[in-house]
């Protein structure tokens, strides 16, 4: 088994790679930055790129890399968590370009990856797209983020019709995490108020200790990508945690 993560250098990406490097998967990471390699081994090859530069993506996915990375391995994972939250504010104030690179993140690089992966030779695939209860519930100076993940969603479910038909070694599933401890979770907190009215429910969150470790998400996350379920529903959530979540 081997798995491809972009964003693998921080928050809930570094926990899903450590994650599976700690089960023995071989993993390749797509980020600008590297995780920390003296926690992850040689078991962890990384590629440095901008996710929003969709040039750059494709002059990667034409090269042999993430063919000879998966060689013959069963299944091929793939986790499309790279994303980000911005730009924040009423839509209007947020400029054309910065509208292009999230999308560009949030949602070509993903569906690119996903197209590459899909052409491997290999017999088992599973994509999970990391999704968020923004892609169902819309909130205002979110909306490049909520449309994001709304068309991951509905990507996810095209695909699990195709996994039904001539795909039958394709699983896919767009999973909302629920809110964890990360760095998108501080810009959040601490974006400007008045471009942004939901700063005090983000600020309320962290507060209220609602928020999950990186880590025990992670856990969650690749425990329902394993399992042998896994695909059934294309587009779901984890539950939220019943019991408080330990540090680390
Ligand atoms: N945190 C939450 O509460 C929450 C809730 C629901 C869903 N999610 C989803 O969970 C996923 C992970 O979020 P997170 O909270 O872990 O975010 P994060 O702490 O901001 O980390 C984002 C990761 O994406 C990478 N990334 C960002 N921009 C990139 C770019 N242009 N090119 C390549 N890599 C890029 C970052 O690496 P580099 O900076 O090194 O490039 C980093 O590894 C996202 O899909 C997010 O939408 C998060």
């Amino acid at each position: 088994m081997k798995a491809i993560i972009t964003g693998h250098s921080r928050g809930l990406g570094q926990a899903l790679a450590h994650e599976l490097l700690a089960r023995g998967v071989d993993v390749l990471g797509l980020a600008r930055g590297a995780a920390a390699s003296a926690q992850c081994g040689a078991r962890l090859r990384q590629i440095s790129i901008d996710l929003s530069d969709t040039g750059a993506l494709a002059a990667v996915l034409q090269t042999p890399l993430l063919a000879e990375f998966a060689d013959a391995a069963q299944p091929v994972l793939l986790i499309n968590n790279a994303a980000c939250a911005g730009p924040l504010g009423y839509a209007g104030t947020l400029g054309a370009r910065q509208v292009a690179q999230a999308l560009a993140l949030n949602v070509q690089a993903p569906l690119m990856l996903a197209e590459r992966v899909l052409a491997l030779a290999a017999h088992e695939r599973r994509i999970m797209h990391i999704s968020s209860g923004v892609g169902t519930d819309a909130y205002a100076a979110l909306s490049v983020y909520c449309a994001s993940k709304a068309a991951l969603d509905q990507h996810a479910r095209a695909l699990w019709q195709e996994s039904r038909g001539p795909r039958p070694g394709l699983r896919v599933a767009s999973v909302s995490p629920g809110v964890i401890d990360t760095d998108m979770q501080s810009q959040l907190r601490h974006a400007d108020g008045a471009a942004f009215p939901l700063r005090g429910e983000f600020d309320q969150l962290h507060r209220s200790g609602q928020l999950q470790s990186p880590r025990a998400c992670a856990r969650r996350l690749v425990e329902l990508m394993l399992d042998q379920h896994y695909g059934r529903q294309p587009v779901m959530a984890l539950p939220p945690l019943m019991e408080p979540d330990r540090p680390g």
